[in-house]
């Protein structure tokens, strides 16, 4: 094929990569600036070289007319995550996009490849608008962790270097590195769910916080002073011991001191729970 038909082949496939890459590093940025997690870390991709299509055109012996349909890595995506947990958000989000259009995954955190990759793929189909229509291309996204994703950019050194000739000692290091990187995952992972039990309680004690405020607030306008003083020196006995238990309870107590009062303050119960 002339090198002007290579261009206009992969052409929409740099759109496609070119178009994610934004939408995805855009996701980052929206968490971000509204102070929120973002399961996505980092985003790359590429897309195939010519010189790597061949080879792999030959090596299963793929005609012209169906490179298309049957390489499905023409265009290529790369989702780094922090944690495991990440991951599955990341695949839950491809599936809610309207934008792509999930063929099929390949699920390699259940099933390690007997090298020891672990990452998760999906192949899409996605749209480009091109200067001749609207083409739909398929694309590959990994997801992976950066651990995960430290040992594959390694390992895959590695075979090229060593072809298909690896030396077993070399092998062995590898089996026993991917060995490391899922411990090294499963202990990100429990360190995961501390932040997020920080963040939760945090988000509960402010809101909690928040209501007795409220609560005190209205007193003031119904109360006798001293009787609201006193409440007040005791909030901050309570907030002082930093039991968000205690302050629960208290906040109970005001409220029905409040009833009494027919000041009752917009309760905001519901919002104790919020993570
Ligand atoms: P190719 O492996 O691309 O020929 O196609 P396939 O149909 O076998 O797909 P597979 O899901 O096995 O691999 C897709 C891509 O995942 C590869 O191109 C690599 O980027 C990556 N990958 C798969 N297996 C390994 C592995 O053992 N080591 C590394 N480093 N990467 C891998
Ligand atoms: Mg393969």
């Amino acid at each position: 094929m002339e090198i002007q038909l290579w261009r206009e082949l992969l052409n929409p496939y740099e759109l496609a990569v070119n178009e994610l890459i934004l939408k995805f590093r855009h996701f980052i940025k929206e968490h971000k600036e509204n102070g929120l997690y973002s399961p996505i870390e980092q985003v790359t991709g590429r897309v195939k070289t010519i010189s790597s299509i061949l080879e792999k055109m030959q090596k299963k012996q793929i005609p012209f007319e169906e490179l298309e349909e049957k390489i499905e890595d023409i265009a290529g995506i790369r989702i780094i995550c922090q944690f495991v947990e990440d991951i599955y958000k990341v695949v839950e989000l491809m599936n809610q996009r309207d934008d792509i259009e999930v063929k099929l995954v390949k699920d390699y955190l259940n099933n390690v490849k007997d090298s020891g990759y672990r990452s998760y793929h999906l192949i899409i189909y996605y749209n480009v608008q091109t200067i001749k229509g609207p083409k739909k291309i398929q694309v590959e996204i990994q997801i992976r962790t950066l651990a995960m994703d430290f040992w594959a950019t390694v390992e895959h050194s590695l075979q090229y270097k060593y072809k298909h000739n690896m030396p077993e000692h070399i092998k062995d290091r590898l089996t026993s590195a991917a060995h490391a990187v899922q411990v090294l995952d499963n202990e990100m992972s429990s360190v995961r769910s501390e932040i997020m039990d920080a963040q939760n309680s945090f988000q509960i004690k402010a809101n909690v916080v928040a209501d007795i405020l409220n609560n005190i607030q209205n007193l003031y306008k119904v109360a006798n002073k001293r009787e609201v003083s006193k409440i007040q020196d005791e909030f901050y006995k309570i907030y002082k011991t930093e039991d968000v238990e205690k302050l629960k309870r208290f906040n109970k107590q005001l409220d029905i001191i409040s009833e009494g009062y027919r000041a009752q303050a917009i309760t905001r119960e519901s919002m104790y729970e919020i993570r």
